[in-house]
């Protein structure tokens, strides 16, 4: 922090975690994230540290910036077996208007890479902090923080993730409960370790943790389809990070094509009209699997999102 200033630091909080989510609304622009979500993402996430989040009040005992970083210590499955993976983000950043371009945001910066630098974290990336995000990567219409990030020696790297939008119809139809000898439900709980199984056994990387933050809302944001013995053979949710994201959602290899991750889909669609959600959010779509959400519900780009890294 620059020596001129008076400003006092403290770590977030559930005592000021109100006020910060009040900066973020009023002052980073673009995005308007619910208060639970913001939390979620925060000072509910299960590797917040403390010590990687800085809130500074003014002299007149207002926020004036907030910084969070996150060492994200989780399991990923590859080839059916869970496996230890780490990495750290920069997740969460802004400095109030009046007081930008003095060096404030640089100089806080700093000072969490030397945090994190202490810890032995040698890599950070920006905002892509699965299996609990609000967002895939940097929205490059942050210009600012564009440019501060890269005045910061942060440079771009990899493909851009890309979500998709779909704006919800008025009127909607109930979706398939059945189709042959396939059924469609809510999932519930004593569906909920199958359907982990299911996931590990047949999809990879952080979707088995993702799934698990459908389960923490209420009621439970996941679809689920069975064949007629009673097995999972796909699984859709929605509603993970903040209300209206799509995704994660796969359908067992061999019964693909026969449009059951379409039925599953549309429930997610429904559930989230049922809730007067009007826009759904399908997030981080790779490659041509765009063209499964363009065709299904006529879903198109929405936000790109540039991947933001460097060493420390
Ligand atoms: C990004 C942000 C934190 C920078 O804070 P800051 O205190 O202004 O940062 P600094 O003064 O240390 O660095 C300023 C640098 O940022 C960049 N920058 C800031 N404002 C800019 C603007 N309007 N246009 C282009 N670049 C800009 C420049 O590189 C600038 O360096 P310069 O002054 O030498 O040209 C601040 O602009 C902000 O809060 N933006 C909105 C929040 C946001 O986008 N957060 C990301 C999503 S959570």
């Amino acid at each position: 922090m620059p020596s001129q200033h008076n400003f006092t630091e403290e770590p977030f909080s559930g005592d000021n975690i109100k006020e910060i989510h009040q900066l973020f609304e009023k002052d980073a622009g673009l995005y308007s994230i619910p208060l639970e979500s913001f939390k979620n993402a925060s000072i509910n996430d299960p590797d917040f540290d403390p010590e990687f989040s800085m809130a500074f009040r003014d002299e007149d005992g207002r926020i004036l910036a907030a910084f969070m970083g996150l060492k994200r210590t989780t399991k990923i499955t590859i080839l059916k077996r869970e496996v230890n993976y780490k990495f750290s983000i920069i997740n969460l950043f802004v400095v109030a208007r009046q007081y930008r371009r003095k060096g404030i945001g640089s100089a806080i910066l700093s000072e969490l890479l030397h945090r994190m630098k202490k810890r032995r974290i040698r890599r950070v990336r920006v905002m892509s902090s699965p299996p609990n995000y609000l967002w895939p990567g940097l929205d490059p219409r942050y210009t600012a923080a564009y440019f501060f990030l890269k005045k910061n020696k942060f440079k771009r790297k990899g493909k851009e993730h890309v979500n998709l939008v779909h704006e919800i119809p008025n009127k909607l139809q109930e979706p398939a409960k059945k189709l042959g000898e396939y059924t469609f439900t809510r999932i519930n709980s004593s569906d909920i370790e199958s359907t982990k199984d299911y996931i590990k056994s047949n999809h990879m990387g952080m979707w088995p943790k993702e799934f698990q933050f459908s389960i923490n809302n209420k009621p439970f944001t996941t679809f689920i389809a069975k064949d007629g013995s009673g097995e999972v053979i796909g699984f859709a949710s929605h509603s993970i990070g903040f209300p209206g994201s799509f995704g994660p959602t796969g359908v067992k290899k061999s019964v693909r094509g026969k449009g059951i991750g379409g039925i599953l889909l549309k429930w997610c669609v429904w559930d989230l009209k049922q809730q007067g959600i009007e826009q759904m959010i399908i997030r981080w779509v790779v490659g041509d699997t765009m063209k499964f959400y363009c065709k299904s519900l006529g879903a198109r780009i929405d936000h790109v999102y540039w991947n933001m890294k460097r060493r420390i």
